[in-house]
């Protein structure tokens, strides 16, 4: 029997009942039916439509151009197939900027088959948080890198360095917590910030570039699959296709290696 025949179709509640049960979370991104298809029957929890879809299926420089519209063509083809992994659609850049603009774009994600939009930021996000969880739209925060503010970041840098920015990083994952997020991608932060963090927030929390003490790990597809993206290769980046041999076999690998807590390794995180 299939993982995909095993095991039933995920839930918002039933990622807090994990992260209670300490049961860790493999998630991907996936821009189109062929790949997500792949990841349902393989073990993948979480399917992300991300807003980087601007820059390893479009060729933009940034996921800055990504639209609303652009982000609906994908979640769908995406939702047509999905029938176990719980799809979470990106929040393009000022997509967000207001609660009002906020639940327009996520009534469209929702509609298009997301089942919770993701966010970047705190500071006047915590409003927006509060305003969607309110109306019964789940949300993912997404704190440390995130690539909607790279202009003001000054590039794709790791986030939370010295004492100041990781306390900061640190508030700022409670108040989303607070605020009503059910979920919290942490990017490029130190490891030891990460577990601080994944402790003291009751939801769970998925690192990418964020060490092995998460409740779940994400990777961008196209890195996960050793494709060049044209842009500089993160530390925490690993060719599962390497070893799985083939996209199905690399998927399993990946979802098995983040389970079992052996990926991400010292290797492929910032101490
Ligand atoms: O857009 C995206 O793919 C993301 C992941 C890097 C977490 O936000």
């Amino acid at each position: 029997m299939s993982v995909h025949a095993e095991q039933k179709p995920w839930t918002v509640p039933a990622l807090a009942e994990a992260k209670r049960e300490g049961r860790r979370l493999a998630m991907l991104t996936a821009y189109d039916a062929g790949f997500a298809r792949v990841m349902d029957r393989n073990g993948i929890d979480l399917v992300l439509v991300g807003d980087s879809l601007g820059m390893v299926v479009q060729g933009h420089d940034s996921t800055l151009p990504v639209s609303v519209a652009d982000m609906a063509y994908h979640t769908a083809a995406v939702a047509r197939v999905l029938q176990r992994a719980l799809l979470v659609s990106d929040l393009p850049f000022q997509s967000d900027a207001t609660p009002e603009r906020a639940l327009d774009a996520s009534v469209a994600l929702l509609q298009a088959g997301a089942q919770m939009v993701k966010l970047e930021g705190a500071g006047h996000k915590l409003e927006v948080i509060r305003f969607l969880a309110g109306r019964d739209i789940p949300v993912c925060a997404h704190l440390g890198l995130t690539p909607q503010s790279v202009l003001k970041l000054g590039g794709f840098k790791l986030q939370g360095r010295d004492e100041k920015a990781a306390a900061r990083l640190l508030a700022d994952a409670q108040a989303v917590a607070e605020a009503g997020a059910s979920l919290l991608v942490l990017e490029c932060v130190p490891t030891p910030l990460a577990q601080k963090i994944t402790a003291a927030v009751h939801i769970p929390t998925i690192g990418i570039g964020a060490g092995p003490h998460c409740d779940g790990q994400v990777l961008v597809l196209h890195d996960m699959l050793g494709l060049d993206s044209g842009h500089r290769r993160p530390r925490f980046v690993k060719d599962f296709l390497a070893e799985g041999g083939s996209v199905a076999g690399a998927v399993r690998a990946y979802a098995e290696a983040v389970r079992d807590g052996s990926f991400p390794d010292a290797e492929h995180a910032y101490a």
